[in-house]
């Protein structure tokens, strides 16, 4: 059995209200089956592991792989994309990009990109967005395979309101997510997702066989948009006028449930927050692309009935790969609302929280023994500006904090993935091969 150590500051959460740092810890990784075998104080473990093989970190902080639960991979060209609401935003910018994906080329070159991305950001998992196209998800499911990365897509189901070359068919979209769930859900570290766009692109009876073949796949995920600007619930409400809600919509064809992810949720009605917490629907809140195209404030505390909320970077509606960016936003989304969001709520969230929001908690999410051996090492020194604010930090809560407001992929130093390095900063690579 091999065995490698990490030693340096360490934070994860057994849950919510339950912290576990240690100033001096330890992680030990079983390299065979690239998962945690321990992790505490330092002195307290190496007891048990003499002879370890220990590397050391300064000025860090180790911490779970990030999980982001709504990302677009096609959209890395969309970021930044000037001067437009939703649906302006998808007819202008969105769509003619993704029609570039019917050649598989564009799809393997854009997958690569977005995966060494999302590693140089810490983020080891996410809930991901292909195109209309099905040689998109089988593109990046190969990407993901040979990263090891655990990692959930689907198809986009669309067949109306999109340029041609977007839409399919019922049939050809049930055929299409049915052969990519029996190749890709449940092989090594991948999991599919059924991926309606959103009612405005899909005819009743496409919703209807999303809802089908969601019933018929026991374990798969479902992801869709909800409720994100007002001239797309108004269009809702115009093709659907006997739901009573946008949620309704996708609730009347059996798309609601413990695995089904609805990004934004801005403009939800009353009764749509107790539907979903009946049902067990998540939400995935996504600050920098509600700000950045002009949706709406996410309410993240004054919810009429709780709802599981989890965050996201809706990339590229979204403007940053980086988690730390992204709570930076919620952050600041909080404060326009007059509310707050505590550093250990945001880092909760982006590692057991968001694990949790997508089933995956006995998997990923924190360093209990046993799980898989994703995770991050922050340099709390990433920046100049960042060393200056931490070298004044008093309390584990003010490190976090700036960490999170003046952090980004500058912050990561190493990205580990079942044991095996993936990024290294200093090294300036990413790696596929697990031999850095
Ligand atoms: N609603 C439907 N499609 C999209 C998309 O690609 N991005 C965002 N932000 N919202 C959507
Ligand atoms: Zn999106």
């Amino acid at each position: 059995m091999t065995y490698q150590g990490y030693r340096g500051a360490l934070l994860h959460y057994l849950d919510e209200q339950t912290p576990e740092y240690f100033a001096d810890g330890l992680l030990v990784i079983n390299q065979h089956t690239g998962t945690v075998e321990r992790c505490g104080d330092a002195q307290t473990v190496l007891a048990d592991f003499p002879g370890l093989a220990v590397r050391q970190y300064d000025n860090a902080l180790l911490m779970p792989g990030l999980i982001d639960t709504h990302i677009h991979y096609p959209q890395v060209d969309v970021i930044a994309s000037y001067g437009a609401q939703l649906l302006d935003w998808l007819n202008n910018y969105t769509f003619p990009t993704e029609l570039n994906f019917s050649d598989p080329a564009v799809a393997e070159d854009a997958a690569e990109f977005f995966l060494d991305e999302l590693l140089k950001n810490g983020t080891t998992t996410a809930l991901v967005f292909g195109t209309v196209h099905k040689g998109s998800v089988d593109a990046f499911f190969s990407a993901s395979e040979k990263r090891n990365t655990r990692m959930i897509c689907g198809k986009v189901m669309m067949d109306r309101n999109a340029p041609e070359g977007l839409c399919d068919t019922v049939a050809s979209s049930v055929a299409d997510t049915q052969a990519l769930i029996d190749r890709w859900h449940g092989n090594g570290r991948q999991l599919y997702a059924i991926t309606p766009r959103f009612a405005i692109t899909s005819t009743p009876e496409q919703l209807a066989a999303a809802g089908r073949l969601l019933a018929d796949n026991p374990g798969v995920y479902m992801q869709t948009h909800l409720a994100e600007n007002k001239d797309e619930v108004a269009f809702v409400r115009e093709l659907f006028p006997d739901s009573k809600s946008y949620l309704d919509v996708y609730d009347q064809y059996g798309l609601l449930g413990e695995r089904s992810v609805f990004a934004h949720c801005i403009y939800l009605e009353d009764d749509d927050y107790r539907r979903m917490n009946e049902s067990g629907s998540k939400i995935s809140f996504c600050p920098t692309s509600n700000l950045f195209i002009g949706s709406g404030l996410f309410k993240l505390d004054d919810q009429p009935y709780p709802v599981e909320v989890s965050v996201a970077t809706d990339v590229g509606g979204g403007t940053s790969f980086s988690m730390l960016q992204t709570l930076h936003e919620a952050y600041k989304v909080c404060q326009l609302r007059g509310s707050n969001l505590p550093a250990q709520r945001a880092f909760y969230m982006m590692t057991l929280g968001n694990a949790k929001a997508l089933s995956l908690d006995d998997k990923i999410g924190n360093f209990a023994t046993g799980k898989e051996a994703d995770f991050v090492v922050f340099d709390l020194q990433g920046t100049d500006l960042m060393k200056r604010r931490q070298s004044i930090c008093k309390t584990l809560d003010e490190s976090l904090f700036s960490l999170m407001i003046l952090g980004d992929d500058r912050a990561v130093a190493e990205t580990y993935v079942a044991g095996r390095q993936v990024w290294s900063k200093e090294k300036n690579t990413t790696n596929q091969a697990g031999d850095l």
